[in-house]
């Protein structure tokens, strides 16, 4: 679950795929559905297979998103699979059994070509207005490939009919902001990875700054990034500081030097069991994410 930021890039696009790589994204999004315009969709998959089958060094992670399986997603599933990505967005979803058909489509490419390995999915869950009443549903579906769950407002509201998914003070209207803690805890019920949407204003770096860092501290543990420019604050939003990592080894270091005791005490606050497994969890994360720049934490 160390993936931070991941970076759309539109898969018709030869510009933006060359500058992609150099981004210092965790991964990227190659991108088959909304920013490819319908007559440039055949030309689209094509490039991403190339781009797919190059040699590469193994970061960034390659991940595409394809388009709805009802409307040439398995086209793009049948053409891209060959070259072996990461992981497959899935776009307007409806639900877990959308993912289930997903599944089932990869196990029969996998084997056709002899991927040894297993793709991923990350659904963009709640960009229907069915799919929110499904996220209460991924818990009880198994799906050994999902790796997270992330949200969308912009196909929501289209859906919707509405005129803005903002409110009056530029918040997220309240369907918005409810479908996302939605998304949050229903990923958090799976044990997956919640992905924040993207942040559309991209010349606001400090908008961005403090959207991550509110996002981070909700439990969400990487975003989408749609122009090179917000990876860099995106990953160190969703990278534990040396403060929190500082702290947390002195949480685990209290609790192993009185083996067998619930609750502790460190510098005047009471610390229980959540607090340690909270410790662990930021010293997990800043673990995977150091593992993946292989370097030291
Ligand atoms: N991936 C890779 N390179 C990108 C990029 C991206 N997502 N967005 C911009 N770039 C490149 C540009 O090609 C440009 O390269 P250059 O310096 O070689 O000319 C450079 O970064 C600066 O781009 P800039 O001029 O600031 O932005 P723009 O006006 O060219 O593009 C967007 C703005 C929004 C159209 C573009 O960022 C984009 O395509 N984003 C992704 C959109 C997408 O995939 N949406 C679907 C998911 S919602
Ligand atoms: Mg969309």
């Amino acid at each position: 679950m160390s993936l931070r930021s991941f970076l759309f890039v539109p898969g018709d696009s030869e510009k933006k795929l060359a500058k992609g790589a150099g981004a210092g994204a965790d991964a990227l999004i190659l991108d088959l559905e909304d920013s490819v315009a319908p007559a440039r969709k055949a030309l689209a998959r094509d490039m991403v297979r190339d781009y797919l089958a190059a040699p590469r060094s193994g970061t960034p992670e390659l991940w595409v998103r394809v388009n709805p399986l009802a409307d040439g997603g398995l086209d793009d599933l049948v053409c891209v699979v060959r070259a072996a990505p990461d992981g497959i967005v899935v776009p307007k979803v409806d639900g877990p059994a959308d993912l289930v058909r997903v599944g089932h489509f990869l196990d029969a490419l996998e084997k056709r070509d002899g991927i040894g390995k297993e793709i991923r999915l990350l659904p963009v869950a709640t960009e229907t207005p069915r799919a929110p009443f499904g996220l209460a549903h991924y818990h009880d579906t198994p799906l050994p490939r999902l790796y997270g769950l992330t949200w969308g407002a912009e196909d929501l509201s289209t859906a919707l009919g509405a005129s803005t998914n903002r409110d009056p003070e530029g918040r997220w209207a309240f369907t918005y902001r409810m479908v996302r803690s939605h998304c949050l805890l229903a990923a958090k019920a799976c044990g997956v990875a919640a992905i924040e949407t993207l942040y559309a204003d991209f010349r606001d770096d400090a908008g961005l700054r403090a959207d991550c860092v509110e996002a981070s501290r909700e439990g969400f543990t990487g975003r989408i990034a749609i122009h090179p420019d917000q990876v860099a604050s995106i990953n160190e939003a969703f990278s534990p500081s040396q403060a929190e990592i500082a702290h947390a080894e002195r949480v685990v270091g209290v609790f192993s030097a009185s083996p067998g005791i619930g609750v502790v005490g460190l510098d005047g606050k009471m610390l229980d069991i959540p607090h340690l497994r909270q410790a662990e969890q930021v010293l997990a994360r800043a673990a995977a994410i150091a593992a993946r720049r292989g370097t030291p934490v």
